[in-house]
């Protein structure tokens, strides 16, 4: 997708706001839907409706863009993100970023479900991402001719969770008595979940959770320098010894029972933004 497309959408998007001008940019993950409910949403948009935008395609999610007002902040929210594994390309994957990019956002949020492999982590357990392992996903958002106007060619991925917004996110987490770990997310292409041994592979490689997004949306994020920060809900436990059968039902109610806590989180990090 080129960056001419991007500016294309951008521009729609700014003519169907009246000029609405996001600073914080927020991807809702799977089951985590109803923080839209705390937003005052001034615009609602159809991925439909938007030109360039790819279509959502899993049935849950329901494939809209927020724009309006979270503890007193102007946000951008995707309702729905774009999955490698439903077909789309990597640069279709990133695309709604790289647009709230050049829309003016300087800060991006991103929840997900993820199954836990640390032994510690329980059902609907909430884990702040302060770092990620990208090497399993077949290919990366960066591939192909730089767009030079959006970063570097080698972006630096030394950081590529915001330490600061991790210690106030567990700050928050501590103060709430919410429960929430600090680790790192391993991204896999997917659909299918991970058999015993795959989950055995990657605790061995030093994850703590495992899912099939957020990733290459970060990466896009970083080579354009925004501030990103990651939340993992675990929905189901990827333990060899103990694995038990599960099914997107489960998971997606594993990730409503975290959502008050997910909501409560995020509403606070936003208004300390
Ligand atoms: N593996 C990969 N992706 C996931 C999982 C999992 O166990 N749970 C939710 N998303």
């Amino acid at each position: 997708m080129t960056l001419q497309q991007i500016e294309e959408t951008a521009t729609y998007l700014s003519q169907a706001t009246q000029g609405f001008k996001p600073e914080i940019g927020i991807i809702l993950g799977t089951g985590l839907g109803s923080l839209v409910g705390d937003i005052e949403v001034e615009y609602a948009i159809d991925y439909s409706d938007i030109p360039h935008f790819p279509v959502a395609t899993v049935e849950f999610h329901s494939g809209k863009l927020f724009f309006g007002t979270l503890s007193g902040k102007k946000v951008i929210c995707m309702q729905g993100r774009f999955h490698y594994y439903e077909g789309y390309s990597m640069p279709q994957v990133v695309f709604p970023v790289r647009v709230m990019k050049v829309l003016g956002v300087h800060t991006l949020l991103v929840s997900n479900a993820a199954g836990g492999l640390n032994s510690l982590y329980k059902l609907s357990d909430l884990m702040i991402i302060r770092d990620h392992i990208s090497l399993f996903l077949p290919n990366n958002p960066l591939i192909g001719k730089n767009i030079d106007e959006l970063g570097d060619r080698f972006p630096d991925m030394c950081d590529p969770y915001d330490p600061a917004l991790v210690a106030m996110a567990l700050g928050i987490a501590r103060e709430q008595e919410i429960k929430a770990h600090a680790g790192v997310y391993v991204s896999v292409p997917g659909p299918h979940l991970e058999t015993r041994a795959e989950y055995r592979l990657l605790r061995m490689l030093g994850a703590d959770a495992v899912g099939m997004s957020t990733v290459p949306e970060i990466i896009a994020a970083r080579q354009m320098n925004l501030r990103c920060f990651g939340l993992s809900v675990i929905t189901d436990l990827g333990i060899p010894e103990t694995l038990e059968k599960t099914d997107i039902a489960k998971i997606i109610q594993a990730a409503e029972a975290a959502e008050p806590n997910m909501t409560l989180l995020i509403r606070e990090m936003i208004a300390r933004l």
